[in-house]
């Protein structure tokens, strides 16, 4: 079983909610996969998403339920088939955490699900529509990657 990890900044809002996207996806496709996410930065470490990010993925029907916060460890890069980024700074950061070895597991989200921006916008400090445009652009690459793998 392919195993699929998502890397944001602080995995309270893009990467989480991409995990919730893409395990519900799977789940409707019929895909055996295993998902999770980390951030680069342990800020937020054993904390719950972000209520903003929550609010945004249950209103469409995504659960967010036992998905709490947690670093990228050098175990990831051994552990996961494919890590998908949240954004360049984020791609960059996993590239300098891992060596060379593991570079071809790396890729941007949106890239790797065919899409056109390569980033997720960080929604973090912004209002609530920043929320919404991480939900459109996870859910129109989630199949995408889905059938790639
Ligand atoms: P995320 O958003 O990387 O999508 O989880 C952020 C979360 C926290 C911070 C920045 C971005 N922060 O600075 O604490």
């Amino acid at each position: 079983m392919k195993k699929i990890l998502i890397v944001c900044l602080g995995n309270i809002c893009r990467s989480p909610t991409a995990e919730a996207v893409l395990k519900a996806r799977a789940n409707i496709l019929g895909v055996a996969i295993v998902v999770d996410s980390a951030g680069t930065i342990g800020y937020h470490e054993g904390n719950q998403p972000d209520s903003r990010s929550m609010a945004a993925g249950e209103k469409r029907g995504y659960s967010f339920k036992g998905i709490t916060s947690r670093k990228v460890c050098s175990h990831d890069f051994d552990e996961f088939d494919l890590i998908l980024a949240a954004d360049e700074q984020n791609f960059a950061d996993l590239k300098t955490l891992c060596s060379s070895h593991f570079h071809y597991k790396l890729a941007l989200f949106l890239q790797y699900g065919e899409q056109t921006q390569s980033a997720i916008p960080d929604p973090y400090y912004g209002g609530s529509d920043g929320f919404e445009k991480v939900l459109d652009l996870i859910e129109a690459a989630s199949d995408k990657i889905l059938q790639k793998i």
